[in-house]
Formats: structure tokens, sequence, C-alpha cells
């Protein structure tokens, strides 16, 4: 979907993709692999070119031998060698480092000479695809040496991915950093929940069918539960995480991306900032926790060994972890939306790593019939009303009724209605980052966070964040890897007379 009136399908201005951490991870994994499906579905500008900027030296030749290696361990579908060619011939590498700001006064230079080269204009896109840390010195030196001025009708861009801080205060102080040398519409913040298909039709099923918007409150609905489950352990991101936990990792961005795209108001029109008001309206309206409340409403879990198709190392064995590290590695919480659509609706919010099956969804539970009619039914029989939003790995929705069981008694079961994408639509395996990496290029930001939403899921987190650390190991609890995650969890809703709902 674009909201800025560009038809899909239309190629992008000419324009520079210049990235930074060019030698990394991501890049390999993701940006260029994406480019590459752009270039295969012939998406890219005719007039293009991606510069990689690397700390140290490292020639044009050696740069394309890279990506063309990550390409082909990473591309989602079959390498063409004359697509690839074509878009690996457009990459030449520029050296430049933030704490050497004469570098940066250098690569302008050799940005223009080969802009004009490759008759890109003026229109420039960064993107950062280095750890967080380096944000706001990149930005300053960009902002420094002019490149983000957008001047003579050209467009400059600077894309980030999360995270975007570690509290609230480090993410109002790089949001104030990176406005020192770009305005809003300039910043691209990316989560890649907002690339899924899925995650972007919550807007689809709520907003273009008529049937679900007049129960979609507290008059109908009993609770919202959003799970976001692992089977994944940390593996070998230890010293990231260690320092950052489930909650800091998922919830202020993935989580809440779910969370705001169910429970926002419809938006008057489908543009990108009226979009993007009335998600960070729902954010600013989660209730904000005393601290004691937050420790009332929450649960957290680290995993201890297990098995998952094999044998699992207990977190705290994990390469660059802490020994007696008490970084949560599940955490589920209780959540509520002051405003007049959510009043009394609890949203129970729940992801953690090492756990049993890797399941991401909204499961929407409607208020229970009243059971008269049925008193002779085992009301243990009556299954709950849920609309379950699948996003992974089952990509649908389900919705969850009862209905009477064949016979001459009354009996009753709950059965599915089940729609699932893949039964319907054939898509193109993809990265997920295609519509994002496009959007950034026709200057779409519908579906990037802006500055207010990022302050807004810290704000909501941050109690939390406050009370576990002065609580430290107490209230930790640990969880097998390969079990369903602790028991906190479980009475959080046990103890409100709900459940997790379990998947049939
Ligand atoms: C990332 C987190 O942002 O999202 C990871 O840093 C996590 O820890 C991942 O595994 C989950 O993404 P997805 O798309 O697999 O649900």
């Amino acid at each position: 979907m674009t909201s800025n009136g560009v038809t899909r399908q239309a190629k992008p201005d000419p324009c520079s993709f210049i990235i930074f951490g060019a030698t990394g991870d991501l890049t390999h994994r993701l940006v260029i692999p994406a480019l590459y499906n752009l270039a295969a579905a012939r998406l890219l500008p005719d007039d293009f070119c991606i510069v990689g900027i690397a700390r140290n030296e490292m020639s044009d030749d050696a740069i394309r031998e890279s990506l063309m290696a990550g390409l082909r361990k990473h591309a989602t579908r079959p390498v063409d060698d004359g697509v690839a060619q074509h878009l690996l011939a457009c990459v030449s590498c520029i050296q430049a480092d933030p704490s050497e700001p004469e570098s940066f006064d250098r690569m302008a230079k050799q940005l223009a000479t080969l802009e004009e080269k490759r008759k890109t204009t003026g229109n420039r896109l960064f993107y950062l695809a280095t750890p967080p840390a380096a944000f706001a010195p990149i930005g300053e030196q960009l902002g420094r040496v002019g490149l983000l001025r957008e001047d003579n009708g050209y467009w400059r861009r600077l894309v980030i991915e999360k995270p975007f801080g570690t509290d609230l205060a480090s993410a109002k102080a790089l949001n104030a950093d990176l406005l020192k040398v770009a305005n809003e519409h300039q910043l691209y913040r990316i989560d890649h929940y907002l690339g899924k298909e899925t995650v972007q039709n919550i807007l689809v099923l709520r907003f273009a069918n008529g049937m679900f918007e007049p129960i979609w409150n507290r008059n109908h609905i009993d609770h919202i539960q959003i799970t976001v489950d692992e089977k994944l352990d940390v593996g070998r991101r230890g010293s990231f995480y260690d320092a950052t936990g489930a909650l800091r990792d998922m919830v202020p961005n993935h989580l809440f991306q779910l969370l705001s795209l169910v429970a926002m108001e419809p938006p008057a029109r489908f543009d990108a900032h009226t979009v993007r008001s009335e998600k960070a309206a729902v954010l600013a309206a989660i209730q904000t926790q005393s601290q004691a409340e937050a420790l009332r409403n929450s649960a957290r879990g680290q995993y201890t060994s297990g098995s998952i198709n094999g044998p699992i190392a207990g977190y705290r064995k994990t390469k660059d972890v802490e020994p007696d590290s008490n970084t949560e590695t599940y955490v589920a919480l209780k959540l509520a939306i002051d405003n007049w659509r959510w009043a009394g609706v609890p949203f129970y919010l729940r992801t953690g790593k090492a756990l049993a099956t890797k399941r991401t969804e909204v499961a929407i539970k409607f208020k229970q019939a009243p059971f008269a009619m049925f008193q002779d039914t085992p009301v243990d029989r009556l299954s709950q009303n849920y609309l379950v939003i699948g996003i992974e790995p089952a990509e649908g929705i389900t919705l969850q009724f009862n209905t009477k069981v064949p016979g001459p008694s009354i009996a009753i079961d709950g059965v599915e209605m089940k729609f699932l994408y893949k039964d319907y639509f054939k898509a193109e395996p993809a990265t997920g980052y295609e519509t994002l990496l496009y959007d950034c290029m026709i200057g779409d930001n519908i579906l990037f966070q802006r500055a207010d939403s990022v302050e807004a899921g810290w704000q909501a987190v941050q109690p939390f964040l406050d009370a576990w650390k002065a609580a430290g190991n107490d209230g930790l609890e640990f969880y097998a890897a390969g079990s369903d995650g602790p028991a906190g969890s479980t009475a959080l809703l046990e103890d409100d007379g709900r459940n997790w709902r379990k998947p049939s």
C-alpha cells in the first residue's frame, strides 16, 4: 500500500542508495537480497547507484564480490545472474568513519563525482545498517557536510533500524540528535514487522470490512492477547542480548506495532500523517504504571538448559553472557489503554526465546455468551470466541465459535473458520524488506515509526524496566528451553480468570 499517491509498480525517482555498514550482516542478509528482489521486479530506478560506506578502504571489486556471495547465500529465490550482475555493477565503495570527520568531507566529494557519472541527480537515501551507537555520530557528520540538506528540489532521507534507544531518555536523546540534522519527514525508522504482509493486513481487516468495527470495543471484546513466541535461542548474539533483554528487544517496537494497529482509532484518511498520528495516540494512551503495578502486571523469565530439536544450553552459558546474568529472555505484560474504546479491556503481551513453538499472533477474545440456554452443557465444552490474526508461521485469520455436534442431544463444540493466505494468494518468497525499501525511495513513510510513537512506546515500558532493575534477581523465573515459558506468565492471566489461547 502506498499512501502518497505514487502508483505501486512505478519506478522510483533516480537516486543513490548509500549504505553505512556495507560490510556487515544486515546489508548482506537483508538489504542486498531485498534490492535484488526489487531489481528482478523492475522496481528500482533506471538511474541508480549503491554506495557502500566502509570504515576501512575497500575496492569496488572486493565489495561487489562480498555482496554477491551474501546474495547467493541469502537470496529468497534462485539468483538470475543477469539481474544480479546488473545490480552489483552499480555498487561502489567509499571509505568514511564518523570518528574521522575529514573522511566525511572527502566522502561528500567522491559521492558528488559518482552521482554525476551515474546520473542519479541529487536524491539520496542514507541507510544506516550499523550498530545503533553509530546513528547519531553518522547523522551529525552527514549534517555537518551538508549531505542531508534538501535543496534544488532533491530529497535526502536517513533510514535507521531499531533499537531506537534503550529507554525513554536515550530514545528522546537520539530523536533530538537526529532532528538537529534532518526534519522528521526525512527520517525513516524501520521496524521490520511493518514489512510483513499479515501485519499490514490488520488495517485492511479492520477498516475495509464493515462487520468488525462495530464490535471492536469494550462492549464486545473481553481482552486481547499478543504473542510472539520464538524457538530461536540467543545463539551468537550474547553480547547484544545480555545488555538488552526480551522487553527492550521486542516490546516497544514489534509488539507495540501489533498493538497499535489492533487498537488505534479509525484514521480519517489513509495517509501517512493521519495513520501515524492515530498509532501514536493509542500508544500514548497506554496507562503508565507505577513500579509496584509494573511488578504485579508482569512476569519475566530466563531459559535454562533444555531441548529444541537437540540440546540447548542455558542462557547463562551463552557466549558473551554474564554467568550470573539476570537479563530476561521471556516477558509477559498486562497493559491497559486509557481511552473510551478500551476502558476495562486488558491487553496481555508475551514474547520469549527458546520456547517450544514459533508463533506470532494477535488473539481477540470476545465476551462469553450468556449460558442460561445451555445449562445442561458442560461449560468447559463451550469454546471461547476468538478472532485470531496469525502472523507466523500460519499467515491467516481464524474465527473460533461454537456449533452443535450433530445428533439427537444438544451437545456443543468449538470449531474454526480458517482463512490462510497461502490458499488464496501466491506470493513470491521475499525478505520482508522490499516494501520498506521501495517506500523509502518513493517517499511514503506510512510504514515507518515517527519520533512521538517511539517515545510513547518507551514511556509505557519504562516502569517495567525501572521496577525490574530495582528488583534484580527477585521475581526472575526460570524455564526450561523448549517449554512454554515461566509459570508466572500463566498466572498473570489465571489471576484474572483467563488463559492464554492454546492453538488447536
Ligand atoms: C528482532 C529481534 O528485531 O526480531 C530478534 O532483535 C528477534 O531477537 C526478531 O528474533 C524476531 O523477528 P521475526 O520476524 O522472526 O518475528
